[in-house]
């Protein structure tokens, strides 16, 4: 399995993803640039990323507990999410999604 990962400065990275894994672990294991401060408690919003829009239905969808978080974050839109909220798993083999700038650590 696989994730694509555009970072902040518009380079576009594939890495390998193992299933059950948050993909924000993913992400910081490659040591692109995620600050992930609270190590995916879903309290500090620096794993921000913006999902591409063809897999944003695939997703399950936000907990009030991250929406919550995510109001605090800045760069919103449609398609933010943490992805530390984000669980690996077959379905999401392929996944696109890009760093936000307030992700940067
Ligand atoms: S790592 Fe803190 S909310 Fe995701």
């Amino acid at each position: 399995m696989k994730i694509i990962v555009t970072d902040q400065s518009g380079k576009t990275h594939e890495l390998e993803a193992i299933e059950g894994w948050r993909v924000m672990e993913i992400i910081k294991d490659y040591g692109l640039p995620i600050k992930a401060e609270c190590g995916g408690a879903c309290c500090c919003a620096t794993c921000h990323v913006h999902v591409d829009e063809e897999w944003q239905d695939k997703l399950y969808p936000a907990t009030e507990e991250e929406i919550d978080m995510l109001d605090e974050a800045m760069d919103i839109e449609d398609n933010s999410r943490l992805s530390c909220q984000i669980l690996m798993s077959e379905d999401l083999d392929g996944l696109k999604l890009t760093l936000a700038e307030s992700a940067l650590p």
